[in-house]
């Protein structure tokens, strides 16, 4: 998306399940139109998501249940931080956005001092963040792209050959850990607007063969068998999860998404409950992330 394109949010509330339920199995685009980009819930809030203004009428009275309850105008680059993002590089492993793709992309830097020992670069990753979280830069996400450069690092025992992404946004962790050696990645997300994303860059990147991405709660795939889970979401996630033992029996957990005070009440919790050694802890003034194992 162009980094002037005018973006419109409406924020809709839904009255209950049913009026979720319903918005979810709507045709949207033929109820708004071309304008419409994607649309993702939040609590009992719709955000639908246009570019430019578009006709909102049809959608509220085609759904029982749903109130406008604000309308957000701005600027794609406003909304989206990714939006003019430059290529990043975190040791061998370069992340470009689509209009820095293709053959005259600079190959990656591997600096001197190479991460871990990984002394030639990986195929860079292309990511277009689009409406979703997680073209690379933010804080928690390049934590969580170092710990997975040690977890699939030359030198480390057991990489994990299954991988399970929660929260996965744009697929940018997923994509990376195929990237790194993963043989099959599953990455969820409640956000129909990540999904279809990280579908996008799943295309782009060509790992069909190894990831995938499914629409869904966390919590639903709290059992899914793998061997390295990567949550990168709010610390009400984590604990549900927690509960739900979609942190037990794992080889590794990468965890972020929490502030300094979260991450300890969650590190507390699961030190308590299961066997796992803290192997790696990044932190900056707002965001604390974690790489765990069970070595
Ligand atoms: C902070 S972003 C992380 C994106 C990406 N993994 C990264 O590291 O850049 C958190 C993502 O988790 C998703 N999310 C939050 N709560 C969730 C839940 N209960 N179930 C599934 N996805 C959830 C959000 O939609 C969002 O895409």
């Amino acid at each position: 998306m162009r980094p002037d394109t005018p973006l419109t949010i409406y924020e809709i509330r839904c009255a209950d399940k049913e009026s979720r339920a319903l918005f979810d199995k709507a045709d949207l685009r033929a109820i708004m139109g071309p304008k419409l980009l994607g649309y993702h819930f939040e609590a009992d809030f719709a955000f639908v998501f246009c570019e430019g203004d578009a006709d909102i009428g049809g959608l509220l009275s085609s759904i029982p249940g749903l109130t406008l309850s604000q309308v957000h105008r701005l600027r794609y680059d406003e909304w989206q931080d990714g939006a003019n993002a430059p290529p990043l590089v975190i040791g061998p492993l370069a992340i470009y956005p689509p209009s820095w793709a293709g053959p005259k992309a600079p190959p990656p830097k591997v600096s001197p001092n190479p991460v871990h020992g990984h002394l030639s670069p990986f195929a860079p990753l292309v990511i277009d963040p689009g409406l979703a979280f997680g073209y690379g830069g933010h804080a928690t996400t390049k934590a969580c792209l170092s710990f997975l450069l040690r977890v699939y690092s030359p030198q480390g025992k057991g990489a994990p050959k299954v991988c399970l992404d929660l929260g996965t946004g744009t697929g940018v962790l997923a994509l990376a850990s195929a990237r790194m050696g993963a043989e099959r990645v599953l990455g969820v997300d409640y956000s129909h607007l990540a999904i279809e994303i990280a579908r996008e860059n799943l295309a782009m990147n060509q790992l069909g063969d190894k990831v995938s991405f499914v629409y869904g709660e966390a919590a639903d795939f709290a059992s899914y068998e793998a061997g390295l889970v990567l949550s990168n979401i709010p610390l009400a996630v984590h604990l549900d999860l927690l509960g739900k033992g979609a942190y037990a029996d794992r080889r590794y957990l990468i965890l972020s998404g929490l502030l300094p005070s979260e991450a300890d009440t969650l590190t507390k919790r699961l030190l308590g409950s299961y066997p796992y050694k803290l192997i790696d802890n990044q932190r900056d003034d707002r965001w604390s992330s974690w790489l765990l194992g069970a070595e």
